[in-house]
């Protein structure tokens, strides 16, 4: 249920904050279509509601999720952390149903709307992997606190945290499937080291059912297949098998994970100055006001997309604003699948940033 419908169903009796009305909304542009979706060699943006489009959207490698912080910061928008569960409870559910093991969500939030969904994200399967944080600096909040008055530290930071879906084989997580298949083949679990020509890393990683677990590279896991199928008892094979005919290749094993790539230098902190400049959207024929409270810079999307997918993947932006998201995964070579529900960003962010050989269709 739209998050809206149902503070208004909590409205009447009593229990749900008054108004759910963005605070940080500049402009309306009056006759924007209500209906219609963008598309080019690269991008597909809807404009509605992205629970709508998931079904129609390619499997993602990429989630890029920057929605509700509970701080009014659009309409539809929750007015504090309280509402913030429901309001991801269904996307969470269908990115999960469309993702696959190589898919990372990257989820943007405060520190305490991150707290609120992470339980909802968990439930619908996401494996909490690390917690990025932006600090915009001290400009971001300069002559602007007055820090008796706030009794905290001013707030100059937001959190882009990285989830991933853990694959699962029969049932069992790939830790269990790996110890399990070994097991069947009859042979001692040492011979695992044999089976690797290692002196003792297999058996003390990759089948460890404990924090110690390290998921084997695709070349360890071709030759414990490879020795399990050739040393293995007859009657069970083909050993890891994930459709019981034949056995996975090392090629269908990496897929078994997300995608990382570590760029060089990066921390787990991002010290990058709120957005301003150029690249900042402006209110149309006001060239002095943003467009979007939370325009995301497109260096810290190229960032997430770049580490966490290669050229043609796809990358899903449910909560489009300006889409920018979907921006840096065109100029990265990637596809991008989006959605914005106001008719007005929907309308500013393909003018803006989506010209060229595209199609719109209303
Ligand atoms: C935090 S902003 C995203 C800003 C964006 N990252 C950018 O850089 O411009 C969230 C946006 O999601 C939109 N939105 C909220 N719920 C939505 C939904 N279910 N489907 C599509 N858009 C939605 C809001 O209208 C708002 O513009």
């Amino acid at each position: 249920m739209d998050n809206r419908e149902t503070i208004q169903r909590e409205q009447s009796k009593g229990t749900a904050p008054t108004s759910t009305v963005g605070r940080g909304k500049s402009f309306t542009i009056e006759g924007a279509p209500t209906e219609s979706r963008w598309t080019d060699e690269a991008v597909a943006l809807y404009l509605g509601d992205s629970l709508d489009y998931y079904a129609e959207w390619d499997r993602p490698t990429v989630i890029v999720s920057d929605g509700a912080y509970g701080v009014l910061g659009f309409e539809g928008d929750t007015s504090d952390h309280l509402g913030i569960p429901e309001w991801y409870d269904k996307h969470a559910e269908a990115w999960s149903r469309y993702s696959t093991p190589q898919t990372t969500l990257w989820f943007w939030n405060s520190e305490i709307g991150w707290a609120a969904a992470h339980p909802v994200l968990e439930k619908h399967g996401w494996r909490y992997v690390n917690a990025n944080i932006w600090n915009k600096g001290k400009a971001h909040v300069a002559g602007n606190v007055n820090t008796s008055k706030i009794r905290r530290f001013p707030v100059v930071s937001e959190v882009c945290v990285q989830y991933v879906l853990d694959a699962k084989i029969d049932g069992l997580p790939l830790k269990q499937w790996l110890l399990k298949e070994w097991k069947r083949t009859g042979l001692p679990v040492r011979a695992a080291n044999t089976a690797c020509g290692v002196a003792d890393a297999a058996v003390r990683k990759y089948l460890d059912q404990g924090h110690l677990w390290y998921y084997p590279p695709p070349e360890m896991f071709g030759k414990l297949v490879a020795y399990a199928n050739d040393h293995g008892g007859a009657e069970g094979r083909p050993y890891f098998s994930a459709d019981g005919k034949s056995s996975m290749t090392a090629d269908d094993w990496s897929r078994m994970r997300s995608k990382f790539f570590c760029p060089h230098g990066w921390m787990n902190v991002w010290d990058r100055a709120p957005l301003k400049g150029a690249e900042r959207i402006k209110v149309p024929a006001q060239e002095s006001k943003a467009a979007h409270l939370n325009q995301k810079p497109l260096d810290l999307m190229r960032l997430i997309i770049e580490a966490s997918s290669e050229r043609g993947d796809a990358v899903w932006e449910p909560f489009g604003g300006l889409f920018s998201a979907s921006l840096a995964a065109k100029n990265l070579g990637r596809r991008a699948f989006g959605a914005e529900r106001d008719p007005s960003y929907f309308q500013l962010a393909i003018s803006e940033r989506f010209s060229g050989n595209g199609r719109l269709f209303t």
